[in-house]
């Protein structure tokens, strides 16, 4: 026989042996893998952003209706999540109970859950809140078992007093002290989630102070705030987009940098500067929750926190956030790249006057995109052609937000 013939034969003989030792082991990695818990960055709505400390049982069930109704749940939003203020006192075995804005959480998990949707919840490390309701700390076994009971699967865990009452308290003139203190913290709550034995998402709130992006995932966080709190302004969105150029490779799926919740259609901010903020969010892979008044919520604020298109790159199964690439005077250019070799580009101009004699001219090279490129406007849904130095013109605070199915 032919050298190579009989090569050829023994290798086909083998082939099929090999495939059956390989699949048993297939067969049990799938069997006994666990879905990563926000493998794409969590998308709902929180109370805070509009009530803060007025939130009721109500609103929360209004806001899953809403949620629904409005096609919101459709789009991918799926946690409600309740911020502070619905903590009431603790008994004399330690459990902690709602206060009168919140009569039974477990009839609202019911409701919520009824919907097809999922019920966050808030605590912090400390004795209290931020806006001074019972915290969790020496508590925490306690309280992530009685979330778990009452079907919780969202904690969003805010530092506040923990940071007077126990790091400055503890270790005044020790700032390695102190942030051992806050991590030990976390960790601790970390653990008592995984051993409530329900899946429940865990959110880190302490402001993105001493890097929570290094070791927040090691202890189970899966989204970490990156900043100070999020305000309804131009002015903070964008400050807080700048704070998050270089974070990007500690993100991925179950793992998030939070620039914090979403203020579109709240406050004075204009269409532009809305859907300035929602495409900036969603190229940073960032967790969408919205924040807004539902039940008046406006069609052009609902067609922005809708739009499939965007969602879509903020969802993105691949999960690498965008970075800032480079700015020319007043407009910024990030990109990201998308799973199946596509790559999304943001163009926003920061300034505050119209670009319109001089419009600014986009580099594809330094996008390390070669000449020509098909894309889609996210926004009009619009097929458009890239070309290189081709003049963008933006108005003031607005963002071409483009999408290249096969970047060359
Ligand atoms: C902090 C957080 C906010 C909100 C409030 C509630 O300020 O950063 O997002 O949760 O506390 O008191």
């Amino acid at each position: 026989m032919h050298a190579a013939k009989s090569f050829l034969l023994a290798v086909l003989a083998v082939a099929p042996l090999a495939s059956v030792a390989q699949a048993p082991a297939k067969t049990k990695a799938t069997r006994t893998a666990v879905p990563v818990l926000a493998a794409t960055p969590p998308m709902g709505w929180n109370s805070w952003n509009f009530f803060a400390g007025k939130v009721t049982d109500q609103d929360i069930r209004n806001a899953a209706d809403q949620i629904v109704a409005t096609g919101m749940k459709d789009a991918g939003y799926i946690y409600i999540n309740i911020d502070d203020t619905w903590e009431g006192e603790r008994d004399a075995s330690g459990m902690l109970h709602t206060n009168s804005k919140f009569p039974e959480m477990k009839a609202l998990a019911d409701y919520v859950h009824s919907k097809g949707l999922k019920l966050g919840i808030y605590s912090g490390p400390g004795t209290k809140t931020c806006a001074g309701f019972a915290a969790s700390l020496d508590h925490e076994a306690q309280d992530a078992q009685l979330y778990a009971s009452w079907g919780i699967d969202y904690l969003k865990y805010d530092l506040c007093s923990f940071r007077r009452d126990q790091m400055a308290a503890k270790a005044p003139n020790d700032k390695a002290a102190q942030m051992r203190m806050m991590i030990d913290a976390y960790v601790k709550m970390g653990k008592a989630l995984k051993a409530s034995g329900r899946p429940i998402v865990y959110s880190l709130c302490q402001y993105g102070w001493d890097a929570p992006w290094e070791w927040a995932p090691a202890l189970g966080g899966n989204l970490w705030r990156t900043t100070g709190d999020v305000q309804a302004n131009w002015g903070s969105i964008y400050n807080i987009i700048n704070q998050q150029a270089g974070l990007a490779k500690y993100a991925g799926p179950g793992h998030w940098n939070d620039p914090d919740m979403l203020e579109v259609g709240n406050g004075r901010l204009t269409f532009a500067e809305n859907r300035s903020h929602f495409s900036m969010w969603a190229m940073l892979a960032a967790p969408l929750l919205a924040g807004n008044d539902l039940p008046n919520m406006k069609p052009e604020i609902k067609a922005i926190l809708t739009n499939s298109d965007v969602i879509a790159i903020d969802q993105d199964k691949l999960g690498r956030e965008g970075t800032h690439i480079y700015s020319d005077g007043e407009v910024d250019v990030w990109s990201r790249p998308l799973s199946g070799g596509a790559m999304a580009i943001a163009v926003l101009n920061a300034g505050s006057d119209r670009v319109a004699s001089h419009p600014f001219h986009l580099s594809l090279a330094k996008l390390g995109l070669h000449g020509q490129q098909k894309a889609k406007d996210m926004w009009t849904g619009k097929d458009i052609t890239l070309t290189d130095n081709m003049p963008i013109e933006l108005d003031s605070h607005d963002t071409l937000l483009v999408r290249i199915a096969s970047p060359k």
